[in-house]
This record gives C-alpha cells, structure tokens and sequence, in this order.
C-alpha cells in the first residue's frame, strides 16, 4: 500500500510553533510521508521557531512584504499553493488555526481537490470582527476541512452546532506538546538581558501585545496601562519582546521606549520564551497561544482583548480578562503585585489545553481516517475526565 502523503502547511510564528511538534510526529510514522510548506507569511519570526525545531521545509513561498495587507497576502498564498499543490499532489493537507496563511491554503487545497486536516479547530467567539480576521478564518477553514481536530470538548461542541460533526477528533492542543520539550532548569537564556534578571527576588511581568483589531485606541490604551504599572510600582520590571510588525513597534517604542523598568526585546526564540514565561511573576498579553501555555506553567495571565475563544484556563481560574481600558488593565496588574492572597487564587497550574499526547492523537486520527487502523484515536477530553 502506497504512503499517505501528508503536507503540513504553515507560515506564521505560532503556527511554527505548533504544527513544529506534529511534523516531528509524522515523520515517525512508516505509513505516513511528510512534507512541508511554509508561506513564510512571516519571515525571521517563522524561521527562528523552525531551527529551534529543527524542522526543514520543503516548499517556501517566501511571501511575506513589511506592513502586508491581508488582500496581499491572500493572493500571493494562493497563487503560490497553487503550484506547490500540483508539484506535490498531497493526499491531505494539514493547516493550523486562524491565520491568513490558514484559511487561504485550505481554499487552495479545495480548489485542487486535495483533503484538508484542521489543527486547532472549532475556536470560536462568534463575533466575526474580534479577533480580526481570525474568527472568520477559522470558521471558514472549518467548513472546508474534512479532518478537525479540535484541542478540548468546548471546541468540538462549537463544531457540532454549526452541524460538523463528522472526523471530529479531540486531540488537545499541540502547544503543550511543545511546551514540554522546551522549559529547562538550569536555562541560560540566548537573549542575554534576560540573565540579568533575579526572577526570585523581583517581580516581572511578561507583556506581549500584536493583534490587528486592537491596532488604534486600544493598542494605545495597552500602552498607556504598561506605562502607569510601570511607574506606580517602581520595584516591578516589565519585559516586552516586541513583535515586528512596523505598527507595533512603533508604539512600543514611541510610548515605553523611555522607562527604565520597562525592558524592550526583539522577539524571543520559542525556547528563550517558554524559560521565560516559566520564571515570571504575571503575564499580560493578547496572544492566543500564550494564553495556552501560561495556565500550565501556572502563571496568572491578564488577557489584553474583550474576549476570548479559549474560556477554559478563564473558567479555571489562572485567566482573567483586563479588556482594553487603561485604567483597568493598570489597576488589575498592580493589585496582582500587591496583594498576595489575590495573585494566589490565580496562580495556579492548570492543564485543560494538552497533556503533551496531541500530536500522536493526531497521526493516529490520520491513519484511522485513511483506513489505515481500525483502532479510533485516544480521546483527549475523556482521558482529562478519567
Ligand atoms: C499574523 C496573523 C495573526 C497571528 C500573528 C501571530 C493574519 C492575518 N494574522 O498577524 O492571526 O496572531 O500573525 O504573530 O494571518 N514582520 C516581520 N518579520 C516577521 C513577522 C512579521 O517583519 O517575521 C512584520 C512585517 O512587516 C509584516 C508585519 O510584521 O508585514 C505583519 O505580519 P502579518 O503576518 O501580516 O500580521 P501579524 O500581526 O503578524
Ligand atoms: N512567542 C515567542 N517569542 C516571542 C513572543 C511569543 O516564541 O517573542 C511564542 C509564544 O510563546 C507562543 C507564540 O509565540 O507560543 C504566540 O505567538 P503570537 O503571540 O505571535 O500569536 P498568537 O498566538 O496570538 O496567534
């Protein structure tokens, strides 16, 4: 019997991030031949995550352009898959998430006829401007998948109202598959500013913020709010790796670019990140995946966004919602730093994301689906219940 041929598609940093670990997965698989594309949708962030990895690609589209537009950014991923997915002919192609680079390589794989697998499936907040454009992308990429796999229960229910209810697979998130391959102890860091740091001792903050709809007054307001932490608690050091978007680092340097506790980095290599996050007293961000990863490092996370897709670590208790008013955004981070018992109640591990098993549930969800094994896969959500 012929190999199933696999193509894992990804351009961004977190997708890299997460889709690295299932590929080292399939590339154990004798029934499965693996390949990979990126659209390099990002560039230097994408390719610090594939050496940590380790992971080669075989086909790069190499699109990215400073301060793309997503129309730019559709076509080029469009057109270049094109031509990869004819080169390549893929039994099933696998795409992670909600980016650009998600949606558009489903698209293209339809347009082809070729099979699609969803990573990260069935997230939703059902408000199709925030975040922006993901919610669309996702729901979109659902429809046109014929493999989901979604991380936990909710997301699989999600799915089932919008009536997707057949190759459901709950997998749990790859995320923390990765997460368990990278924090160390001892860690010296590669970004040497942050061995200059006594994580016992002082009290840090993790801040990331890049997300296109906060992009105007709330970007500002995230701003505003790091700026007053940083000058009502002196003792407090905030550390921003600042995504390269011209946008973001623009505002990063025009409003924190001058406070001496307010530390600007360029973006971290994924395993400098996960030390760090791991040795911080409080993190603040808008990301999605570090939302994830916080929680089972048991590290209180403040959630720079109006809402989220991922209520589970929220329900759990390690997550709070901040939204993006200044003033309370400042007020919940100080109170965090000031009052133990406060940041107790948040500060505790928490896992309903992964058990580290997701992309072995994956390949084996693939090989069930091509009638390869009778055996169904492990079902993440019934193994965290037992
Ligand atoms: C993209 C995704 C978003 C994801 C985020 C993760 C879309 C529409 N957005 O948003 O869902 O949460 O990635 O970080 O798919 N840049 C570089 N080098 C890099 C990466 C980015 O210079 O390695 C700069 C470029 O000027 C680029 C800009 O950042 O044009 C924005 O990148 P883009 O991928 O369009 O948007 P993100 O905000 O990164
Ligand atoms: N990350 C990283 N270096 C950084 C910032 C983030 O390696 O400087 C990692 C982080 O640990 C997480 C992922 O990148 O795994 C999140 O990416 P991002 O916030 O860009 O995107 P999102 O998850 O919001 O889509």
């Amino acid at each position: 019997m012929e190999n199933i041929k696999v193509m894992s598609v990804f351009g961004t940093r977190p997708e890299a991030i997460k889709m690295c670990p299932l590929v080292k997965e399939l590339q154990t698989r004798p029934e499965i031949e693996s390949l990979v594309c990126v659209t390099a949708q990002h560039r230097e962030m994408l390719d610090q995550v594939l050496q940590a990895f380790q992971v080669t690609p075989d086909y790069d589209l190499d699109i990215m352009e400073p301060s793309q537009t997503l129309m730019r950014i559709t076509a080029k991923v469009l057109e270049g898959m094109g031509g990869v997915l004819e080169q390549a002919k893929p039994d099933l192609v696998l795409v992670h998430g909600d980016t650009s680079t998600t949606f558009v390589a489903a698209l293209a794989s339809f347009y082809a006829k070729v099979k699609v697998g969803h990573v990260e499936a069935g997230l939703r907040t059902y408000d199709k401007y925030s975040p922006f454009p993901e919610e669309m992308n996702r729901t979109l990429t659902g429809d046109i998948a014929d493999l989901h796999f979604a991380p936990t229960r909710a997301n699989a229910e999600n799915l089932r109202r919008e009536n997707i209810t057949k190759n459901v697979y709950v997998t749990g998130n790859t995320v923390i598959d990765a997460l368990s391959t990278t924090v160390q102890h001892p860690y010296t860091f590669a970004c040497s500013r942050l061995n200059q740091i006594d994580y016992d001792k002082e009290q840090v903050i993790l801040l990331t913020a890049h997300r296109r709809e906060n992009y105007g007054e709330p970007f500002q307001n995230i701003m505003d709010a790091a700026r007053r932490v940083a000058q009502e608690q002196p003792g407090v050091r905030i550390v921003y790796p600042v995504h390269l978007s011209p946008y973001v680092q623009q505002m990063a340097r025009d409003n924190l670019g001058d406070i001496p506790n307010v530390e600007l980095v360029e973006p971290l290599g994924v395993v400098d990140m996960h030390n760090l996050m791991e040795r911080v007293t409080l993190v603040m961000t808008d990301s999605g995946g570090i939302q994830e990863e916080a929680p089972s490092l048991g590290k209180p996370v403040l959630v720079l966004r109006r809402e989220t897709e991922r209520p589970e670590a929220v329900a759990a208790g390690t997550v709070r919602m901040a939204g993006v008013e200044r003033d309370a955004i400042a007020q919940m981070a100080l109170t965090l730093l000031r009052d133990p018992a406060e940041y107790r109640k948040m500060a505790q591990a928490v896992n309903p994301y992964g058990d580290g098993q997701a992309s072995r549930r994956i390949a084996d969800a693939i090989l069930y689906a091509f009638g390869r094994t009778e055996q169904p896969p492990e079902d993440f959500a019934a193994t965290a219940e037992s």
